[in-house]
């Protein structure tokens, strides 16, 4: 836990301490209760939406927000006897203050400045779901809290006023961004009893541009109202942007500050903000401490006096923030590993699942890279929820049911989006889609042996309206939901037996070889294998075995016709264009030579022998190592290559286009354990591990150190070592699985917890805390050196067990086991 000049871990690694407010990136974290979402970056920038990021959006973040986020939930603070101003977030203005840093935790930030003996503590969260409930539906209120203390460190008394500032884009972000001087003409607000209100009355609720003439979909009010309310006595108020900011000024520099004085006017079809303004007289060393409550009503509410009185005074705040603290801590409980990396310890003890239950509300609208234009990803939700699954199964549950299974569209494809506030779901054909709910349906099941999920029922997505629950189709079992799902995949296939790849696989840029439904994609046939060989079990247990029986048929003709097809001597192909163009192939030399996936894939789905299996890890290892991480394939189009599509068209090196890519190098990593090389493993979570890459070069790295990103930019991009897309990806989640289940190899199977660690020659002892099924296990691994997989026998509190399974436990004590690798 290397400090470099940016900032460090906290001792116990649960806080990253920014020192330096101006970063390359503004450095993001998720403040969010499932309803309210902040995301909040180490100035206080950032932006808030409730339910939905797009349609829902609440205050607005802008366009050019980076690489310095100019926009967000600011306090002023001014001296009000000279004048002087600055504020309490560090910028803007671009004023380097006496003290600042940003305390970026789970659950939080928290902004400690000090400027002219005014200390300041800014405490940003929204209040959680009582962290002694168990998951579920529960989600927290729409709000989020902003705590001001403010301390007068001279000897002298101080007058300072303190403003607290946001701008509003009520309703659906793509109108506010597009064409803002129309949509800021619905905006009509109201103060009363110290509490500012705005609403709009016109909402693009449905997908936007002209409708059909027939249609009032659109002609709508937005349902909600935003407020602002404080706990201090308001001094002045201003909701009009333009006139808090002022002609040839911005929030660097704006017009109120100058004046330090607000109209204490609403705003009636204007631009929105929300400003309110505190004077506070302190002697010396007296504080004074207010909380500001930024959140949403419905439109029709009279007042937002319920959340106030909740929420609305400082010790309110404080018991909302402990039990903010409280429900974060059960979130990332367990497992908890040991292992001898400090660095790795922290990411998957803490980070990677706090990314993980984010990523899981709020999929890629998490960080600012998507900008909040993304609905939820159906395929994403599937595998991000494994991060909650061993704390929280039941929140795992109510998620697939309520929020995975019923963006299926009744012809057995799944939507590729879908939007919570409309409920309408985007149709794409991807052709991973009907497979990812095998995914997480059979993870559940493995973990918590509830197979009476099956048994629930989801409605079907209307292929009109595109409208879940709209479908005339009845509500059908998640089992029924499951199994069309892999019906849709057994139809799309090639005359000579392959998968067709269809708009594009899990890399949705792959989206041009298979538009004329010829193109084909191994990658695919490995992640198909995977997904249905997992959902055995559930098809055993509702002893549907014919269709079984049928389905083994059909994988083992499948494995068989990679084999015979798509072996091009060294590793196996990626996909095939609609001309039989192939991808990924030794005569594409100059671009897109061997890919990552179909190969990993091929590994771990058993497709590959041993003798297929070492080539492919040969090649791997000769074309796809860097110092900065694992290519997804190797080399990058130069050039745009019309039959691949997007994915050439990104500057080569970056995003798609061979990256070294996050979320596509965990699959070599699971390959890599399968095949027992666990020193190559870790040499490729290390190397990638964000701690990493920013301890190496903070400058070169750019972005947050304490959450995974889509990929590190390689060689050919011209910046080798530079993160990009930090949260919104896959990363996070597929690093806990690695490193819990195949790095540590503790796994959860129908029959007990299976151990079978791959891990550098050099570790001798590491070890995890897991609940299963209801126990507790301390699992101690003694390891031999030099190896990296071995022989595991095991003792369950000091006796012998006759295998490496741990057999499901009879009770909800705590248990010891020892395995021992040699
Ligand atoms: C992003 C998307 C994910 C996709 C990947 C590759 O991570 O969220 O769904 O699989 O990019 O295209």
């Amino acid at each position: 836990m290397k400090q470099t000049e940016y900032g460090h871990f906290s001792q116990d690694g649960r806080e990253f301490i920014v020192t330096n407010p101006l970063l390359d990136r503004p450095w993001m974290n998720v403040l969010s209760n499932g309803r309210w979402c902040y995301l909040a970056s180490q100035i206080g920038g950032g932006y808030s939406f409730l339910d939905n990021p797009t349609v829902c959006r609440i205050t607005r973040w802008h366009i050019d927000g980076v690489p310095r986020d100019t926009v967000g939930k600011f306090v002023y603070i001014r001296d009000e006897k000279t004048g002087d101003w600055w504020t309490a977030n560090g910028y803007p203005p671009t004023r380097k203050l006496d003290h600042w840093e940003c305390h970026v935790g789970m659950g939080y930030n928290r902004i400690e400045a000090r400027q002219n003996g005014i200390a300041t503590d800014l405490l940003y969260f929204t209040p959680m779901p009582d962290a002694k409930m168990s998951g579920g539906s529960d989600v927290g209120d729409p709000c989020m809290l902003w705590v001001v203390k403010i301390t007068n460190t001279t000897r002298a008394t101080r007058t300072v006023s303190a403003t607290n500032y946001v701008e509003l884009a009520l309703g659906n972000w793509y109108e506010d961004t597009s064409w803002r001087e129309f949509y800021t003409l619905f905006n009509r607000q109201e103060y009363k009893k110290g509490v500012l209100y705005d609403r709009t009355m016109q909402w693009v609720k449905y997908v936007g541009g002209w409708q059909p003439g027939d249609s009032d979909a659109n002609n709508l009010s937005f349902d909600h109202a935003a407020f602002m309310a404080s706990s201090a006595k308001v001094a002045g108020f201003e909701g009009d942007r333009y006139e808090f900011i002022g002609s040839y000024h911005d929030l660097a520099n704006p017009q109120a500050m100058d004046t330090g004085k607000l109209r204490s006017e609403t705003a009636l079809g204007r631009d929105s903000c929300l400003a309110l303004q505190h004077k506070f007289t302190l002697k010396p060393g007296e504080s004074a401490e207010y909380v500001v409550v930024l959140g949403a009503i419905p439109r029709e509410a009279k007042n937002a006096d319920a959340l106030v009185r909740k929420y609305g005074t400082p010790a309110k705040a404080h018991a909302a923030f402990a039990n903010n603290q409280a429900y974060w801590k059960k979130v990332v409980s367990a497992p908890t590993i040991r292992t001898p990396d400090e660095d790795l310890n922290n990411m998957v003890n803490y980070w990677f699942k706090y990314q993980g239950a984010n990523l899981s509300w709020w999929n890629r609208n998490t960080g600012y890279c998507y900008f909040g234009i993304y609905n939820f990803g159906v395929r994403d939700a599937c595998q991000d929820a494994v991060s909650r699954l061993s704390q929280d199964p039941a929140w795992v549950r109510e998620h697939i049911v309520k929020r995975i299974m019923i963006w299926q569209f009744d012809e057995g494809d799944y939507a590729h989006g879908g939007n919570f506030v409309s409920m309408q779901g985007t149709r794409t054909f991807h052709s991973d889609d009907p497979l990812n709910p095998l995914f997480i349906l059979s993870h559940y099941v493995r973990e918590t042996g509830d197979y009476s999920i099956l048994t629930e029922k989801a409605p079907w997505v209307d292929p009109k309206t595109c409208i879940s629950g709209k479908s005339t189709k009845p509500d059908a079992t998640l089992y029924e939901h499951a199994i069309a799902g892999v019906e849709f995949f057994w139809s799309q296939f090639s005359k000579r037996g392959l998968p067709l790849i269809l708009k594009a696989d899990w890399n949705d840029a792959l989206n041009m070889a298979g538009s004329g439904r010829k193109g084909e994609s191994v990658m695919n046939a490995g992640w198909a294998i995977i997904c249905i060989e997992m959902f055995y079990t559930c098809m055993e247990n509702m002893k549907d075995t014919k269709r079984l029986a049928e389905y083994k048929r059909r994988i083992a003709k499948l494995k068989a016709s990679v084999n015979k097809l798509c072996w091009d001597g060294d590793w196996y192909w990626r996909a095939t264009h609609d001309s039989g163009w192939v991808l990924g192939s030794k005569k594409n030399r100059g671009a897109g030579m061997i890919f990552a996936n179909p190969n990993s894939f091929a590994i771990v789905a058993g497709i590959a022998d041993a003798a297929k299996t070492k080539k492919i890890l040969t090649s791997f290892d000769r074309y796809l190592d860097t110092p900065w991480g694992s290519y997804c394939f190797y080399p990058p189009y130069p050039e745009p290559e019309r039959r691949a599509g997007t994915i050439s068209r990104f500057a080569p090196g970056t995003k798609e286009n061979g990256s070294l890519q996050g979320h596509n190098s965990r699959w070599r990593i699971w390959a890599e354990c399968v095949a027992g090389r666990g020193d190559k493993a870790y040499e490729i979570v290390k190397k990638m591990l964000p701690p990493t890459r920013h301890q190496a070069d903070p400058e070169l790295y750019r972005i947050e150190p304490y959450v995974a990103c889509q990929f590190i930019n390689a060689r050919e991009s011209g910046n080798p070592g530079e993160g990009s897309h930090s949260w919104a990806t896959g990363t996070a989640c597929w690093t806990l699985l690695n490193v819990w289940e195949h790095m540590l190899g503790v796994r959860p199977e129908t029959e007990g917890l299976r151990i079978d660690p791959c891990l550098p020659k050099a570790w001798t002892k590491s070890g995890m805390t897991r609940t299963f099924r209801g126990a507790t296990y301390e699992i101690d691994i003694r390891k031999k050196r030099g190896i990296c997989r071995g022989k595991v026998t095991l003792t369950l509190d000091g006796k012998p067990l006759p295998s490496n399974l741990v057999p499901i436990p009879h009770d909800e004590g705590t248990h010891h086991v020892v395995a021992t690798v040699e």
